[in-house]
């Protein structure tokens, strides 16, 4: 499905798509995520989407905001854009908006103007979004960014300002939670603690996606390198031992997969025909950059 339009004159908004959309499916399938992570947010944002307009706020609470937090390359902004194509199937019917809000867009030193910028974010342009009556999902991605921890804001940026733009972000959310039953929010960082804990409080969930175990590696190895070669020749010890070798190195999941690309660039006959690649080679590359 085609990118739809963002509308003229909308700030804030980096993406605007209509899902599902079959080339996102790989989002969802080939991130790998701890057991029963991926489930457990695909039941979240069916049942904020589904049942929220009927919910009681004070009976049950939901905000409609899931916060993914973890390490950088761990699969978050990925899995994110999956979850709302997942969700999407699962909703059948007219299809589900998803828009991507650039959190870098509302610099916080011109005075007063984030603010300003953000309150219409949140009570204009995303209401009148989901006015069309569509399931949406919102991505608050780098939310760190946006809703700016107010105790630890730095000292060259104005704190007045910081805190009136995140205050702005906490009055948009709760806005949005009464006003838009069919807005779910799903944000990203990679520095929780730079986030206002006022913002994550309002979290229905916090899932916490840290750096891949040593099996897990092992699962992206074999999908990375299946993308060019056939994965059944695979020395299936070779390839557990590279797991692990990877998973002592520390290495996030963005990182395996660049290490497979640094090994099919690290020779001419595999950039010609990577179907070559074998796990050898991924070791090697590995090895050499240390
Ligand atoms: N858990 C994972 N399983 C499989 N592949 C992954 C995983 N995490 C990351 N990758 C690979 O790395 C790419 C980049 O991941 P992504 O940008 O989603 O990470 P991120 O957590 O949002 O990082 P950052 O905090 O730097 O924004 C993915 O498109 C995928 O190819
Ligand atoms: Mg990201």
């Amino acid at each position: 499905m085609p990118a739809l339009q963002v509308p003229p004159g909308v700030e804030g908004f980096l993406s605007l798509v209509e899902l599902p959309d079959d080339a996102w499916r790989s989002r969802w399938d080939r991130i790998v995520a701890p057991d029963g992570l991926k489930e457990r947010l695909l039941n979240f944002v069916l049942f904020s989407l589904r049942h929220r307009a009927r919910l009681d706020p004070v009976g049950l609470p939901v905000h409609g905001l899931v916060v993914l937090s973890g390490p950088p390359g761990t699969g978050k902004t990925t899995l994110a854009g999956g979850l709302a194509d997942r969700a999407a199937r699962e909703l059948g019917g007219s299809g589900l908006l998803f828009v991507e809000i650039d959190a870098h867009a509302f610099p916080s030193q011109l005075l007063g103007e984030s603010q300003r910028a953000v309150a219409r974010l949140f009570e204009r342009t995303l209401p009148d979004l989901a006015a069309r009556g569509r399931p949406t999902i919102v991505l608050l991605d780098e939310v760190e960014a946006l809703a700016v921890s107010r105790a630890g804001a730095s000292l060259d940026t104005n704190p007045v300002d910081v805190h009136r733009a995140t205050d702005a972000v906490l009055a948009g959310i709760d806005h949005m939670a009464r006003a838009c039953p069919n807005v779910t929010f799903i944000a990203t960082t990679n520095h929780e603690a730079g986030v206002d804990v006022a913002f994550l409080s309002r979290a229905d969930a916090i899932e916490r996606m840290g750096l891949p175990s040593a099996a897990a590696i092992e699962q992206i190895l074999r999908d990375s390198i299946s993308e060019v070669a056939k994965a059944d020749g695979f020395d299936a010890r070779a390839l557990s031992a590279l797991a692990k070798a990877c998973a002592d190195a520390s290495l996030d999941a963005r990182q395996v997969r660049k290490l497979v690309l640094r090994a099919i660039t690290s020779r001419r006959e595999l950039a010609d025909d990577p179907s070559h690649l074998r796990v050898e080679d991924v070791a090697a590359a590995l090895r050499q950059g240390r």
